[in-house]
């Protein structure tokens, strides 16, 4: 599964319809995301109420689905039809593959008018230019290598939180037997891949992950710690529960949030459920870094990416929306939000929660460190062929009882070569 692997013919078989595009009145901004869990869709309230405060008319094109499979396959039938959103949430190296196709706006303008090359970290604004322009602007950054845990759950079960693999397993078991779920898991590749990411790198170490994932070496992909990472992350299958297949990665959150299940290992987006539910960091729910990885950060950033839209009212909405994505007061509330911190660097914290807090001081004590890794389960690493290939080989591995980790090797590496 890639996210969109016909693009390039389907967009030369369309570049003509490509011009029709419909006409909309006014300042209007149509904008496409699949934030529509609690959390996420107080997150996208945030960015509606800027834009409409900046008297534009904001039309909604949310597509359910975690991770944005869903929201990647309609927004290329619309590109494709002629018909593109003002802005699409596109990240990472799939930012590279749009833009390649010239349908992405050029919005270096208000790029320059906000300076915004001092203002983000260069690891960020890297992924928001195509040959050295504007494309995209970023909205936060995500950290993905983190566990949730119900303090109240783990108390019933005698646990602690666990800080390495071994201790994870100690406390999984004794969440299985004070008769709790001990692992919250749902039933999509994207989340079988952020908890395989997590393994690789709290087993492994960045490095590792770098090379294996990232750079794809074939050596690092069959190596003994690779088959370690496999059979840890399979051990971790042990510990869900038989619904997970199909079920959305908020209701997994939901489990923890009601005490049902003890942990989860998923993307501080996760936190904006915990809020959104009400509950309190620290005292009704504990964020901690994924097992083995306190000095590592797997970073995911949402961002907008800006198509050519017609007429002077949509590019002075769509330039509107760029400049205020950027705004302290946004980047402030949307991530208050969303779980996430924001991307623009030098704001105030003073407002945001100890999970944020830390989230904040590792994003830059790792990029110094050399252990900030993008991820690959949310598109930031890898083009999306391969990823999508990838992501098929770690979820069939999850659900066959019986493919080895040496098979699941193999498989990676001609996974991560896909065209
Ligand atoms: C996105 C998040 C989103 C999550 C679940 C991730 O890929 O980056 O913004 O909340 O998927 O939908």
């Amino acid at each position: 599964m890639t996210r969109h692997p016909t693009l390039r013919t389907a967009l030369l078989a369309s570049a003509a319809t490509l011009l029709l595009t419909t006409a909309a009145f006014a300042g209007e901004v149509e904008v496409l995301h699949w934030w529509t869990s609690g959390g996420e869709a107080k997150a996208a309230a945030a960015l509606k109420s800027t834009m409409q405060a900046k008297g534009h008319t904001w039309k909604d094109f949310a597509v359910a689905g975690g991770g944005g499979d869903a929201a990647m396959t309609v927004l290329k039938s619309r590109v494709v039809s002629g018909n593109a959103p003002a802005a699409a949430q596109i990240k990472g190296p799939s930012l590279q593959e749009w833009a390649a196709e010239g349908v992405l706006a050029n919005i270096d303008g208000v790029a320059q008018a906000g300076g915004w090359d001092s203002l983000l970290p260069k690891v960020v604004s890297d992924v928001m230019k195509y040959k050295g322009h504007y494309i995209a602007v970023p909205v936060n950054v995500h950290r993905v290598n983190w566990l949730w845990t119900n303090p109240e759950a783990l108390k019933k079960a005698g646990a602690k939180v666990p800080t390495n693999w071994d201790e994870f397993f100690v406390a999984a078991e004794a969440l299985k037997k004070a008769g709790l779920v001990p692992v919250a898991h749902g039933g999509q590749n994207w989340q079988d891949f952020t908890t395989f990411e997590s393994v690789a790198l709290g087993v492994g170490g960045a490095e590792f992950y770098r090379k294996a994932l990232v750079q794809r070496d074939p050596a690092t992909l069959g190596s003994a710690t690779m088959e370690r990472v496999l059979a840890t992350f399979k051990r971790v299958k042990d510990y869900t529960d038989k619904n997970a297949a199909g079920r959305d990665w908020n209701l997994a959150t939901a489990m923890v949030i009601r005490g049902e299940a003890g942990m989860q290992l998923m993307g501080d987006w996760a936190k904006g459920e915990f809020l959104a539910a009400g509950k309190v960091p620290g005292k009704d729910f504990v964020c901690a870094a994924a097992p083995g990885t306190a000095n590592a950060f797997t970073f995911n950033i949402d961002s907008f990416a800006m198509f050519k839209v017609k007429g002077d009212d949509k590019v002075k909405a769509q330039n509107d929306l760029a400049a205020a994505i950027m705004s302290t007061e946004f980047q402030e509330l949307f991530n208050l939000n969303k779980g996430s911190i924001p991307a623009r660097l030098g704001m105030k914290m003073d407002k945001f929660d100890d999970c944020a807090k830390l989230s904040s001081k590792d994003f830059v004590d790792t990029a110094k460190s050399g252990g900030l890794v993008p991820s690959i389960a949310h598109g930031m690493a890898v083009p999306s062929a391969v990823e999508g290939a990838m992501k098929d080989v770690v979820s069939q591995f999850w659900n066959d009882a019986k493919m080895s980790p040496k098979d699941a090797m193999t498989r990676l590496v001609s996974a991560a070569k896909a065209k």
